[in-house]
C-alpha cells in the first residue's frame, strides 16, 4: 500500500526527531512492502517567520488531503513575547481543531528495562504501570472565550472553560471503547467539587457507563489523581479527562516512565487521518545538537501505523525495536539516571532502532 504522510517538523528539535521517525518508517516500508510518501508543511514559529502566520492555509489543506500527519514540536523563546495570534502554539491548537481531532491518546508505561530510571520508590516500581490517558483535545479552557477586561480590582484577564454534552459524550465513547480493549477499568478525572463543567462531565460519564456494563467506571478529583499517579500508578488502566487536566497529568505520567522523551501520542477525530506527535516540546536548549531523544516521535509513528493505517504488525515491529534497544542499555541524555555510559545522540539512537527492526 502507499500512504501519504504530511510532515510538520516545526521548531527546535522538531526537524531532528521527525527525520528519525521518517527513517524508521522507510525501513518499515522496505521490510513490509509499503511505500510512504512524505510532504513537508510549515507550522509554528518557522511558519510565523516564513509566512507571517503560525498555521498557513496550505498546511491545513495539505494535512486534510493526506492519510495522516506526523508532527515534531513547535515553539521557542524567539516567539514567547508575540501576541496570542502570532504564537507557535496557536498553530498547534489550530490544526487540532481544523482536523476535528477531539481525542488525544497518551499511553504511558514503565519499560522493565527502565525500572532503574523510574524516580519512584522500589516497591512502587516493582508493581509497574501501563496506562492510557484519553485527553479531550478540542474543547474546554483551551478553546473557551478569553481576554482582558476591567474588573472589580482594575484590569484583569480571564479564560473560560466550557464543555457541551456532545463533546463529553463523544470523548466518553472513545474512552469506554478504549477501556473495553484494555483492562476494562476507566477512571474519569475531574474537579467536580468546584467546577460546573466537571459536574456535567461526571454526570455524562455515569450515564454513558450504562451502555458499557463490562467497563468499571470510577471518578477521581484531579488533585488526588496527581498524587495517586506517583503514589500508586498501577491502579490506573484508562484515564479520561479534560483538555487541560490531560495536558498536566500526561507530563506527570511521562516523568514516572523515566523521561518525557519517551511518550508518543495520537490525536484522532472521526476520519482516518490522525495527527501523531510526541507529548514533549521543542526543547530549544538542545536544538540542532543531535542530543534529542527520537523515541517519542518514533513511537508516535508506530501509533500512526496502528491507528490510522491498521498496520498492527508493522507497529509491533517498531515497538519491539525500541524495547530491545532499551533492554540493551542504550540511553539518550534525557533518560533519568542515565548510567556512567556516554548517552547516545539522536542519530545514534535512531541507527540502533533501525538495526533492531
Ligand atoms: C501538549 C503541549 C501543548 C498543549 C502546547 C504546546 C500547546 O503541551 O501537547 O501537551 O498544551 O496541548
Ligand atoms: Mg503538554
Amino acid at each position: 500500500m502507499n500512504y501519504n504522510i504530511a510532515l510538520i517538523k516545526g521548531d527546535g528539535i522538531g526537524p531532528e526527531i521527525v527525520s528519525s521517525a521518517v527513517r524508521v518508517l522507510e525501513k518499515i516500508g522496505e521490510r513490509f512492502g509499503h511505500t510512504f510518501t512524505f510532504t513537508d508543511y510549515l507550522m509554528g514559529g518557522i511558519a510565523i517567520d516564513t509566512c507571517g502566520t503560525p498555521l498557513p492555509r496550505e498546511t491545513v489543506d495539505g494535512c486534510r488531503a493526506s492519510d495522516s500527519v506526523l508532527l515534531g514540536a513547535v515553539g521557542g523563546p524567539k516567539w514567547d513575547k508575540n501576541p496570542a495570534a502570532l504564537r507557535p502554539e496557536k498553530g498547534l491548537l489550530g490544526i487540532r481543531s481544523a482536523l476535528g481531532l477531539y481525542t488525544n491518546l497518551r499511553p504511558a508505561k514503565l519499560y522493565s528495562a527502565l525500572s532503574e530510571e523510574c524516580p519512584l520508590r522500589a516497591d512502587i516500581v516493582e508493581k509497574g504501570f501501563d496506562l492510557m490517558i484519553v485527553r479531550e483535545l478540542t474543547g474546554g479552557i483551551y478553546f473557551g472565550e478569553r481576554g482582558r477586561r476591567e474588573g472589580k480590582y482594575g484590569p484583569e484577564a480571564y479564560d473560560t472553560e466550557a464543555y457541551s454534552v456532545m463533546e463529553i459524550e463523544r470523548i466518553a465513547r472513545v474512552a469506554f471503547e478504549t477501556a473495553q480493549k484494555r483492562g476494562k477499568k476507566l477512571m474519569s478525572i475531574d474537579k467536580a467539587n468546584v467546577l460546573e463543567t466537571s459536574r456535567l462531565w461526571r454526570e455524562i460519564m455515569h450515564r454513558m457507563a450504562e451502555e458499557y456494563p463490562d467497563v468499571e467506571l470510577s471518578d477521581m478529583l484531579v488533585d488526588n489523581a496527581a498524587m495517586q499517579l506517583v503514589r500508586c500508578p498501577s491502579q490506573f488502566d484508562v484515564i479520561v479527562t479534560s483538555n487541560m487536566f490531560g495536558d498536566i497529568l500526561s507530563d506527570e505520567a511521562s516523568q514516572i516512565t523515566g523521561s518525557i522523551g519517551l511518550l508518543p501520542s495520537a490525536s484522532l477525530g472521526d476520519s482516518k487521518c490522525g495527527l501523531y506527535e510526541p507529548i514533549h516540546g521543542s526543547a530549544p536548549d538542545i536544538a540542532g545538537q543531535d542530543k534529542a531523544n527520537p523515541i517519542a516521535t518514533i513511537l508516535s509513528a508506530a501509533m500512526m501505523l496502528r491507528y490510522s493505517f491498521g498496520l498492527a504488525k508493522e507497529a509491533d515491529a517498531i515497538e519491539a525495536a525500541v524495547d530491545s534497544v532499551l533492554k540493551a542499555g542504550l540511553r539518550t541524555a534525557d533518560i533519568i539516571g542515565s548510567s556512567d555510559k556516554a548517552p547516545l545522540g539522536c542519530t545514534a539512537m535512531t541507527d540502533a532502532i533501525l538495526a533492531a527492526i
